[in-house]
């Protein structure tokens, strides 16, 4: 027996790749979660599931995340990208988030990393890029006219997300409502600690502050993808697919959304695993 509700409960399937690469996969609902070996063959999965994404579509609307998860996606993406299976020309991207009070030149910003690790690399249109202006003086006018440009592009057709190990989707950090829109918020401690790498490895140097696309905006996208990687999600993937739909863990929100795929790799799930062999 299981303590605690079950998968099942939340209309979910749930596939598991095994080690032998074989994978397992349960009846098709509307939450889908593939567990993989390694971070590598997670990232790989997920360049897959972002590249079909473009291929069906090639004016696919983008929801992009930063920070060290997506890393291998945004080089699989480039690769495949530069190797012509992938067509990037017709997207167009949104980042989830900034840092408030830094400009796009700034090395730390999610502008520098996105220009570094993407946007330089691959053809997609400078006019169809769009991210949060973190040294905009009027952050609530600039963050209303995020959601109107997300709206004006016929919204989000892929939100791509990494998760924090407090929960946080995006920079909506636990206390975010399911109602949330794009807006100024306050970081927690942790989180400016783990994007210490950004900034010399010192995490008093991060921005207090972020601009963050929304609950309810990632909620209104077509489709979206979870990624997490490493032992230090364990705990937050674990509560998002077992505890309360809370504003106490924002990823748990999740849950409410029609079409969710979360690719993890073993060591994010290790916590699911205690729960599987309890099955
Ligand atoms: C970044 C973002 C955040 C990160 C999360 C995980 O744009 O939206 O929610 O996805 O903090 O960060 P990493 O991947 O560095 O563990």
């Amino acid at each position: 027996m299981m303590s605690g509700p079950d998968l099942e409960n939340y209309s979910s399937s749930y596939s598991v790749n095994k080690p032998s690469g074989r994978p397992v996969t349960g009846q098709k609902r509307t939450l889908e979660l593939e567990i993989f070996e390694s971070e590598q063959s997670t990232l790989e999965a997920a360049a897959t599931f972002v590249s079909d994404q473009v291929n069906n579509r090639q004016e696919s609307v983008l929801l992009l995340p930063t920070g060290r998860t997506p890393l291998t996606l945004y080089t699989q993406l480039v690769s495949r990208s530069q190797a012509d299976q992938l067509d990037l020309s017709r997207v167009t991207t949104f980042n989830l988030d900034e840092f408030y009070g830094i400009g796009a030149d700034h090395p730390g910003s999610y502008h520098s990393y996105m220009r570094r690790c993407f946007f330089n690399q691959v053809p997609v249109a400078p006019q169809n890029i769009n991210m949060l202006d973190g040294t905009t003086p009027d952050p609530v006018a600039e963050c209303r006219s995020y959601d109107q440009k997300i709206e004006a592009a016929g919204g989000i057709d892929l939100a791509v997300l990494g998760i924090g190990a407090n929960g946080h989707i995006g920079f909506n950090e636990p206390g975010s409502t399911q109602d949330s829109r794009t807006r100024l918020v306050v970081l927690q401690p942790e989180t400016r600690a783990s994007n210490a790498f950004l900034f010399d490895n010192q995490p008093a140097a991060v921005p207090p502050k972020a601009l963050t696309v929304g609950i309810a905006t990632i909620l209104q996208a077509k489709r979206v993808l979870l990624l997490a990687t490493g032992e230090i999600k364990a705990q937050a993937v674990y509560d998002m697919l077992n505890g309360p739909v809370t504003a106490g863990l924002p990823a748990s929100f999740l849950r409410l959304h029609p079409s969710v795929s979360i690719m993890i790799d073993r060591n994010a799930a290790e916590r699911i695993n205690v729960m599987q062999r309890t099955i």
